[in-house]
């Protein structure tokens, strides 16, 4: 028996940990993607293929708390090649502005191929006749392709949740024809903002050839691909109960406490991921702290960097920066009891991530680049009392709907310096008005909205001729 739905992504929504005794459980996988698509999955029953962490072979399918997932193994070879190398030590430096330098190597690409080809192959295995094949990501950007060569019947959708470079970046890649074309093979390929939807469409008609109109890319066999922007959200009512909930709110208190009751609590959660501006962010907490804008009886920076591809080399090498800065951060301004950083580099349940948010009066959100960043969102709908400033660099996507933020260049040292001192500073009355406007944004685009939007948009590209139709537009 098949599925009407699949969702094809690189990570199952659950990591497989195994415990000292030889048994093994499951945990939720990191970032953003797990978070966004759950909810969908468990409404629409479908099933989730992807890697569930580690190198164990010949896994069988199974069920984690109501969904059914469908595991893909991979080789340490694959893992290397696929995942550390080309997919992330590739492509995501080169999809976030060049923020570190991407390496090209061309045995990583042949093990991205053939990885993407071995997903293709076990996707058009679980769809039924028409079914719905849903792909995320970076990670595989040739599926599309692969999977409509062998199951034309499919309505395949792509959506990328990391930027889209402009040209002058994405030309670099020696690959970038296979990738453009592996992308075509949707009906409809999604973007976090209308930039990058008009990269890849401008690349298209550039690189490939096709011909295009706005956001409508025609393909010589008749087919047409749409590209456009689906800002992704989060679950908010999930995270406003849960930050509602009695449980989170005595957390919270209890956090603030043993912080030492400080009067303000700022607050940064990243994967620790160089893309992210961590570093720049706590050097410019610092200088505040070294000027005598802020002091450490007062305030505390709490930093949470959740471990993140510790195998890829500019991993380590960021977080023995991190680890050093923070290190002499505390050694030179902190006091007996009073740190001026509290680093945490371990990963938290969504419950301690709620009653953080709720602890905290100033969240730093400061990328170079990111996608979207749902961290910011889950601030934002955690705080339902209206209160809570958020500082948010100008390239993260949620800058593009969270407009009452206090918005920052993150390569700006001075310029976050005066914005973390103006949200510090801030009265009630204007972190009132900029949350609930914040917070209007956030309930009305949710992550089931996001979810209902593509797949609705996605159900009208064709008909069931394989015609191209324009999707009604939206209200
Ligand atoms: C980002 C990516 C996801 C990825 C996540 C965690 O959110 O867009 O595709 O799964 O980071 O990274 P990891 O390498 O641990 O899967």
């Amino acid at each position: 028996m098949g599925y009407d739905l699949v969702i094809v992504a690189n990570r199952l929504p659950v990591d497989r940990v195994e415990q000292p005794d030889g048994t093994s459980t499951w945990r939720p996988s990191p970032g953003g993607l797990v978070s966004a698509i759950e909810p969908v999955m468990r409404a629409d029953d479908g099933v989730w293929m992807g890697w569930p962490g580690g190198t164990e072979q010949d896994l069988e399918p199974f069920e984690a708390d109501g969904l059914s997932l469908h595991p893909m193994s991979m080789t340490a070879e694959e893992i290397e090649g696929h995942y550390e190398g080309f997919s992330n030590a590739t492509l995501w430096p080169l999809y976030h502005d060049l923020v570190a330098k991407p390496e090209f190597h061309r045995e990583w690409w042949d093990t991205y191929v053939s990885v993407n080809q071995r997903f293709a192959d076990e996707a058009a295995e679980l769809a039924n006749e028409d079914a719905l094949v849903w792909v995320q990501d970076y990670q595989l950007q040739l599926v599309p392709q692969m999977l409509r060569e062998l199951r034309p019947d499919l309505r395949i959708g792509f959506y990328l949740h990391i930027p889209f470079p402009p040209a002058e970046l994405f030309q670099q890649l020696p690959w970038r024809r296979q990738l453009l074309e592996g992308l075509l093979g949707a009906d409809l390929v999604g973007f976090q903002l209308p930039g990058g939807a008009g990269n890849f469409v401008r690349l298209v008609r550039q690189r490939v050839g096709h011909k295009t109109h706005r956001d409508l890319v025609y393909l010589p066999d008749g087919r047409t691909v749409r590209a456009a922007a689906f800002p992704i959200s989060i679950d908010a009512a999930g995270f406003e109960e849960l930050a509602r909930s009695e449980e989170v709110t005595s957390r919270a208190k209890e956090i603030r406490a043993a912080l030492g009751d400080p009067s303000k609590i700022f607050l940064g959660v990243d994967r620790l991921d160089y893309t992210k501006g961590i570093y720049a962010r706590l050097r410019a907490y610092a200088e505040l702290l070294e000027d005598g804008a802020l002091d450490v009886e007062d305030a505390v920076f709490v930093q949470v960097a959740v471990p993140s591809r510790e195998h890829v080399e500019e991993y380590q090498r960021l977080r023995d920066e991190i680890d050093r800065l923070v290190g002499r951060i505390n050694g030179d301004l902190g006091r007996i009891g009073r740190p001026a950083i509290s680093y945490l580099h371990s990963s938290y349940p969504r419950e301690e991530m709620a009653a953080l948010y709720r602890a905290a009066d100033v969240m730093v959100v400061t990328p170079y680049r990111d996608g979207m960043n749902l961290v910011a969102k889950e601030y934002v709908a955690c705080r339902y009392d209206d209160a809570g400033a958020l500082v948010l660099s100008e390239f993260a996507g949620a800058a593009d709907e969270l407009r009452q933020a206090w918005l920052v260049n993150p390569y700006d040292i001075n310029g976050m310096k005066a914005a973390l001192l103006e949200a510090y500073r801030a009265d009630g009355k204007d972190l009132t008005k900029r949350m609930k406007a914040m917070r209007k944004t956030v309930s009305h685009n949710d992550v089931r909205a996001w979810a209902d939007h593509f797949m609705s948009e996605l159900s009208h590209v064709r008909d069931k001729h394989g015609k191209a139709v324009r999707p009604a537009s939206r209200s």
